[in-house]
């Protein structure tokens, strides 16, 4: 248990059973922070950081009665909030990029600012644009409009593809390659390019941002120091892991077919636009990253290895 400092600020991290929000939490509260993590369940909070001396809070973003009491006392806000079963949407649930990143974020916004909460370091994504086609680009945009109009200081992160040992996306393609000794089934081409980064140091950045006020005011992309395309992360994949096997590309509209049908059957399995989401190229420019922070950002193969080997 990792006793922290008092004079340090008190961050709260919401969505902090998350993929990126675990991160931070163990990051933060290893750098010292007095740490509170949130959410929807503060059983499931305390159980996910039993090891830890981290406070435990509940609040849904989407229901603003239950964030009354949740950022008393906080200095600095670490928002990664995602909605459940991402990125397939269900309307009939609230779980949409509008309900949860839109408006959710506008929740915890006021909320924040009723608190006196000083500080928002929000977790967009690249490619956030009001003018998008796509919903998900314009809910972060209204997100990330949220927070530059909140009246409280804020950095904007808007990372490319994350990916560690806690990951859904490349712990998945592992498990694919295990279960399948003939061959990686890959929806489309797998020509769509991507930056991956490793939730390491995007943890040692957010730690940076609310240790030393680093970025105020800033929105910046943040990707891996090196662009791949689907295929060639996967091959990478492969090799670090030992599970080579041929790339089985599956047409689109056959896979748009098998949504459309997953569509009427209950639960969030698959939908055409969470096939659309998973095509598309995420690159993120880390130019005003590299002029805002003095920090190396590690190659794909080398983190892999890296966290493999310590399996
Ligand atoms: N992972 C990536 O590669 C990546 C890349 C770019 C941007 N981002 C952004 O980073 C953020 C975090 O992503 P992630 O991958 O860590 O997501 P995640 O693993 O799906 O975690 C989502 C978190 O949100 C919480 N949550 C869900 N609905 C909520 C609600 N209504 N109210 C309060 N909390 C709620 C969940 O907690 P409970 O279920 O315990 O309530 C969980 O802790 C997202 O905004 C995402 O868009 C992620």
């Amino acid at each position: 248990m990792s006793a922290s400092d008092p004079a340090r600020p008190t961050v709260l991290v919401a969505g902090a059973t998350g993929f990126l929000g675990a991160s931070f939490v163990r990051e933060l509260a290893a750098t010292g922070h007095r740490v509170i993590a949130l959410g929807r369940d503060a059983s499931r909070v305390r159980r996910r950081f039993g090891d830890l001396s981290v406070e435990a809070r509940s609040g849904d973003v989407t229901r603003p009665e239950s964030l009354r009491d949740a950022f008393q006392g906080v200095e600095t806000v670490v928002h990664c909030v995602q909605f459940s079963g991402f990125p397939v949407e269900d309307p009939s649930r609230g779980l949409t990029f509008m309900e949860v990143d839109g408006q959710g974020t506008r929740n915890l916004v006021d909320a924040a600012r009723a608190a006196g909460v000083q500080r928002l370091v929000y977790l967009s994504g690249v490619g956030a644009d009001p003018s998008s086609n796509r919903m998900w680009y314009r809910a972060k945009a209204l997100a990330e409009e949220s927070i530059r109009d909140s009246g409280i200081g804020y950095t904007i992160i808007r990372p490319s593809w994350v990916y560690g040992p806690e990951d859904r996306s490349l712990n998945l393609f592992i498990r694919a390659l295990r279960l399948n000794p003939l061959c990686f089934p890959q929806i489309g081409d797998g020509a769509q390019r991507l930056n991956p980064l490793y939730v390491e140091d995007l943890a040692a950045v957010v730690a940076e941002v609310v240790e030393t006020g680093a970025a105020a005011g800033e929105t910046f992309e943040l990707g891996g120091p090196v662009t791949y395309t689907l295929d060639e992360i996967i091959r990478i994949t492969m090799d670090v892991s030992a599970l080579r096997r041929p790339i089985a590309h599956l047409p689109v509209p056959l896979v748009k077919i098998a949504a459309s049908l997953a569509e009427l059957l209950p639960g969030q399995l698959l939908s055409r636009d969470a096939v659309d989401f998973l095509l598309q190229s995420a690159v993120a420019d880390n130019s005003r990253f590299h002029m805002l922070f003095q920090r190396p950002l590690a190659p794909m193969p080398d983190a892999l290895h890296a966290y493999a080997s310590r399996r």
